[in-house]
């Protein structure tokens, strides 16, 4: 298709490498602090930048200015649902090693979708989960992985997430805007990751993340998490698990 001048088109950081800085300003805009506490986000995430640059894409203006981006990489996964692996930080993790190992893959594994605070509501969402599944079909993959953060699971902290991840609304269509938005386009729900990314810091620092007092040991609910974040006052250490949905877009 030949687009317009002017119109939104999709390059990748390997095309447009100048723009590294930029991607990163707009992905780590989206998320309270505690969420860019992940030891495995941390260490791997440069690799996305240098061996996966092909793989992450955005949704630039007229202007450069990025509406909307995803990051994703390419693995190997059995094609069982016991073989997916625990969770995001264990997804990245198999991505990277695989990638060192050279064991060819036969997956594309997404790890975030964010659009500008502005255009949400423009199903630009849609518009970069098409884009992810029509790539790693052309690149002859057999299926897109995600483990999808559920955007309204923070409204629900105290719901386990195998069953938050089978509610559904009055129509029959998944509960949570995320989970249906990948629904909507092919995916199916396999299970709830209930330890998808494992965030731990000292009481000071859980208290600077998220603007709280933790004055005594126990589960606390923060805005924005997915579950309640456990302090141990005694051992000075905050553990939160995000909770995920493993879904699958089979493309064969
Ligand atoms: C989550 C996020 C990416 C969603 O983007 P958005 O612009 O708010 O959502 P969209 O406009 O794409 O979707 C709005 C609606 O259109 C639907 N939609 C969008 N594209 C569609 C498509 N191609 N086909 C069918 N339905 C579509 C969605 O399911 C949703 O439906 P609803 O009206 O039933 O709720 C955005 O809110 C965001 O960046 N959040 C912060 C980061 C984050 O949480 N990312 C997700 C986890 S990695």
């Amino acid at each position: 298709m030949i687009c317009p001048p002017g119109d939104p088109r999709i390059v990748t950081l390997a095309e447009r490498p100048d723009l590294e800085d930029a991607l990163d300003e707009h992905n780590g805009s989206a998320w309270p602090t505690f969420m860019l506490q992940d030891p495995v986000a941390d260490e791997l995430w440069h690799h996305l930048h240098a061996e996966f640059a092909g793989w992450q894409l955005m949704l630039l203006d007229a202007d450069d200015e990025i509406l909307a981006a995803a990051n994703c990489a390419p693995l190997a996964w059995d094609g069982t649902d016991d073989g997916l692996p625990d969770g995001w930080d264990d997804q990245f993790r198999r991505t990277v090693d695989q990638h060192a190992a050279g064991i060819p893959p036969d997956t594309l594994g997404a790890l975030q979708i964010v659009v500008a605070p502005e255009r949400r509501g423009d199903r630009l969402a849609g518009r970069m989960v098409t884009e992810m599944r029509g790539r790693a079909r052309a690149a002859g993959l057999r299926a897109l992985i995600a483990c999808v953060r559920p955007t309204h699971k923070h409204r629900y902290p105290l719901a386990p997430i195998d069953r938050y991840a089978r509610w559904t609304r009055p129509d029959g269509e998944p509960f949570d805007p995320w989970i249906r938005l990948h629904a909507r386009l092919g995916a199916r729900i396999v299970r709830g990751a209930a330890r998808s990314m494992t965030i731990a810091g000292s009481v000071a620092e859980w208290e600077g993340w998220t603007g709280m007092a933790f004055p005594d040991s126990g589960g606390y609910v923060v805005p924005l998490a997915t579950n309640p974040i456990t302090i141990d006052r005694e051992a000075d250490r905050g553990v939160y698990l995000d909770a995920n949905v493993w879904m699958v877009h089979d493309l064969r």
